[in-house]
């Protein structure tokens, strides 16, 4: 039986990553930070009683900041795969928290890597490892986006990661690490963080109408995301660990779309009509610099993993609108 073992369980990927892993017949280890309230929504469907017997998803407490409950895990539960999910993923907030960002974000990738090249070394045991690296990358730089596009980071966040992205690199190129980085074009799910501006559009959608709320605020309407489904990603992010050279691969749609455009899509899905007679400009939700456009060039992927989005945008937003009207008991 493999092991893998995982950063960000309790987050949208993890989720949907360690159920793919546990059906694949992994044995899934899954990192989690101590919380004041559960942290678990995401994952109890799957959660196992550590009193039972023989399990095959187990959870630890850990954190992306403590370097050596990290090495601990590693040796602890010597995984084949080990994906690096966690992160401060919110970019808007990244402003607020810079620092903590790149301490996660950057410093927690680095701190994964140097335990992994001393447990290679000392065990003469190999782990693949996948980070988890980002289109925000990108930033300012034109789309389309390749694997051969330069970045151009407009955040802590984004600057976290090409940090990382490049520690990644270097770890591979340096100690021969089998490491990846997955760069991940904006991927959405009906488990999406509720102030990532999709689920919070179909969140919202929702609750009007369900008579909730009356109005939705957002920001910039008009930047544009390749936007996919994100179990098909999760399925990618495994998928690169099964090659025979560790390689960086884009994953994404080919599509973009504004934010006005999932707006009035999400309405109409919900059946109200003018989506202007709701929908109210917030600058609180402005960035100081703003990632403009992103349109993911899969060429690799198609052509290697023989991986292709297959849910595209009329279809995401539907799953989404649909999810959260049944969680308010609005009907379509
Ligand atoms: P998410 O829903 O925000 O989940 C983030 C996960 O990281 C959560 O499990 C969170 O734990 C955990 N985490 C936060 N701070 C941590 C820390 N200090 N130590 C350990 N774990 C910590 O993000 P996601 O959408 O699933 O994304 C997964 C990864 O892919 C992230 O690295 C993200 O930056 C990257 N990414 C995402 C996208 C996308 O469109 N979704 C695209 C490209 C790259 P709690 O549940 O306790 O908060
Ligand atoms: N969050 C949010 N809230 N964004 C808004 C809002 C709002 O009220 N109004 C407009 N937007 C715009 C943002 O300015 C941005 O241009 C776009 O909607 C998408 O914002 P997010 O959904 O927060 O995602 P993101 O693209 O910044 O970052 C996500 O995707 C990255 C991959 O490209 C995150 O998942 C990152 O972790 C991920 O790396």
């Amino acid at each position: 039986m493999k092991k893998a073992l995982l950063t960000g369980v309790t987050g949208q990927d993890g989720s949907y990553l360690a159920e793919i892993l546990l059906k694949k017949g992994y044995e899934v280890h899954g990192v989690i930070r101590r919380a004041s309230t559960f942290n678990t929504s995401r994952i109890d469907h799957i959660y196992q009683d550590p009193h039972v017997e023989h399990k095959n998803f187990i959870l630890h407490y850990g954190d992306l900041s403590d370097a050596n409950t990290v090495r601990k895990l590693l040796y602890e539960v010597a995984p084949d795969e080990f994906y690096n999910l966690g992160a401060q993923s919110h970019v808007r907030v990244s402003f607020d928290i810079p620092e903590y960002t790149a301490e996660i974000v950057g410093l927690g990738a680095l701190r994964i890597l140097e335990a992994i090249k001393d447990y290679e070394k000392e065990t003469k045991k190999k782990v693949r490892f996948y980070q988890a690296s980002s289109s925000e990358m990108f930033g300012a730089t034109p789309p389309p986006q390749s694997e051969n596009t330069p970045f151009y980071p407009r955040s802590p966040y984004a600057a976290a990661k090409v940090f990382a992205y490049h520690m990644t690199r270097n770890y591979r190129e340096a100690y021969g690490l089998f490491a990846v980085n997955g760069i991940l074009f904006n991927h959405e799910s009906p488990r999406r963080g509720e102030t990532f501006v999709t689920r919070k559009i179909s969140r919202g959608v929702a609750r009007i109408k369900a008579g909730l709320e009356k109005k939705l605020y957002l920001g910039n309407l008009e930047a544009k995301r390749d936007w996919g489904y994100a179990p098909e990603y999760c399925e990618a992010m495994w998928q690169m660990l099964q090659q025979e050279k560790p390689e960086d691969y884009v994953i994404g749609t080919g599509e973009s779309h504004s934010v006005e455009e999932f707006v009035a899509e999400a309405f109409k899905v919900a059946g109200l009509g003018d989506w202007k007679k709701y929908v109210e400009f917030d600058p609180r939700y402005l960035r100081p610099t703003e990632v403009d456009d992103l349109i993911a060039d899969t060429k690799k992927a198609k052509e290697k993993l023989k991986w292709e989005a297959t849910t595209k945008f009329p279809e995401l937003v539907r799953i989404m609108v649909e999810a959260d009207c049944k969680a308010v008991g609005a009907t379509l």
